[in-house]
C-alpha cells in the first residue's frame, strides 16, 4: 500500500487543498494514522481553512532550518495530524523546498498516510513534491484549461521520476458542455479515481472553517471524499446502514469531535 501522496493539479483553484483536507480527515475517520502537509509554501491556506493560522511553528521554519518537523505537527479535526505552512512572505523566502524530501521521510515514519497539498504551477516548490511522494494524484475540473495544465503536470511528474496514482475529477456538474471522466482518461492517460460533484456544501463549510466531510457529512461531495479515502486505504466503501450493532461513520465522527 502506498503511503505518501502528493495532490497536485497544474492549474490553481481546482480543489487541491479541499481534497487534501477532506481526504485526510476521511482517512483519519477510517482509523488510519494520517498526516496532511501544506507544501504550498508561497500561498499557504490549509491553516486558514482549518482555523490554525496562529500556530507558532510551521513548515516555513522547518524548511528554513530553524525548527524540527516534530514541532510543526499539530492535532487537527478527527485526529488528523496537520503540518501547516506559514502565510508570511518573509517565511516563504527563507524556506528551502529541497528540504521537503527529508521532512517527508520523517513524517512517513510517523503515520500510515501522508497527503501533501502541492502548489499550482511549475515552480521549484511545485515540482519537488512530484518526485518525493510514492504517488501523485492529479486534480482536474471538467474544463479544458484544467486538463491542459494537468497533462503538463503529469509529464513533468514522469520526467521527475514520480508515479501517477490517478486523477480526481472535481467540481463535476450537469453541464452538457463539460468534460466527462472518459475524456479525462483519454487525454491524461491515467485512470479517474473518482468524481467529486460541484457541491455548495464545500464552499459553505469553508466559510465555517470546518471541512465539508465534518460539517456536512451527508452531502454528495462528502460521500465522494469518503469513497476515495476508502479506496486509498484498500477498504470497501460502505454508506451508513443504520445498523445499531455496527459503529458507523456518524458514531466515529461524534467520537472524534467530542473526545
Ligand atoms: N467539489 C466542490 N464543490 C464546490 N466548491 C468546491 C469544490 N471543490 C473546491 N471548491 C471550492 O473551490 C475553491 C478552490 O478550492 P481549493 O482552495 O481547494 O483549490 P486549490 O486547488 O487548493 O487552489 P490553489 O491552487 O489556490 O491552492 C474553494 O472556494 C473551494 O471551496
Ligand atoms: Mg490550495
Amino acid at each position: 500500500m502506498f503511503q505518501a501522496f502528493t495532490i497536485t493539479s497544474g492549474k490553481g483553484g481546482v480543489g487541491k487543498t479541499t481534497l487534501t483536507v477532506n481526504l485526510g480527515i476521511s482517512l483519519a475517520l477510517l482509523n488510519r494514522e494520517t498526516c496532511i502537509l501544506d507544501a504550498d509554501i508561497g500561498m499557504a491556506n490549509m491553516a486558514l481553512i482549518l482555523g490554525m493560522d496562529e500556530v507558532p511553528v510551521t513548515l516555513h521554519e522547518v524548511l528554513a532550518g530553524k525548527a524540527d518537523i516534530e514541532d510543526a505537527v499539530y492535532e487537527g479535526p478527527a485526529g488528523v495530524k496537520v503540518v501547516p505552512s506559514g502565510i508570511s512572505l518573509q517565511g516563504f523566502q527563507q524556506a528551502d523546498p529541497d528540504k521537503l524530501r527529508d521532512v517527508m521521510h520523517k513524517l512517513v515514519d510517523q503515520c500510515e498516510f501522508l497527503l501533501i497539498d502541492a502548489p499550482s504551477g511549475i515552480s521549484k516548490e511545485g515540482v519537488v513534491p512530484l518526485s518525493v511522494a510514492d504517488q501523485v494524484i492529479l486534480v482536474v475540473n471538467p474544463e479544458l484549461a484544467s486538463m491542459a495544465d494537468a497533462l503538463k503536470t503529469k509529464i513533468l511528474c514522469e520526467v521527475m521520476g514520480g508515479n501517477v496514482y490517478g486523477a480526481i475529477l472535481n467540481r463535476a456538474g450537469q453541464e452538457h458542455t463539460e468534460l466527462r471522466s472518459q475524456s479525462v482518461e483519454d487525454v491524461l492517460g491515467v485512470r479517474v479515481i473518482d468524481v467529486v460533484p460541484e457541491d455548495a456544501s464545500v464552499r459553505r463549510a469553508a466559510a465555517y472553517k470546518t471541512p465539508c466531510v465534518l460539517k456536512y457529512p451527508n452531502t454528495d461531495a462528502s460521500r465522494a471524499f469518503r469513497r476515495i479515502a476508502a479506496q486509498m486505504s484498500g477498504v470497501e466503501y460502505k454508506e451508513e446502514t443504520g445498523d445499531p450493532g455496527q459503529e458507523g461513520f456518524v458514531d466515529r465522527l461524534a467520537r472524534a469531535v467530542f473526545r
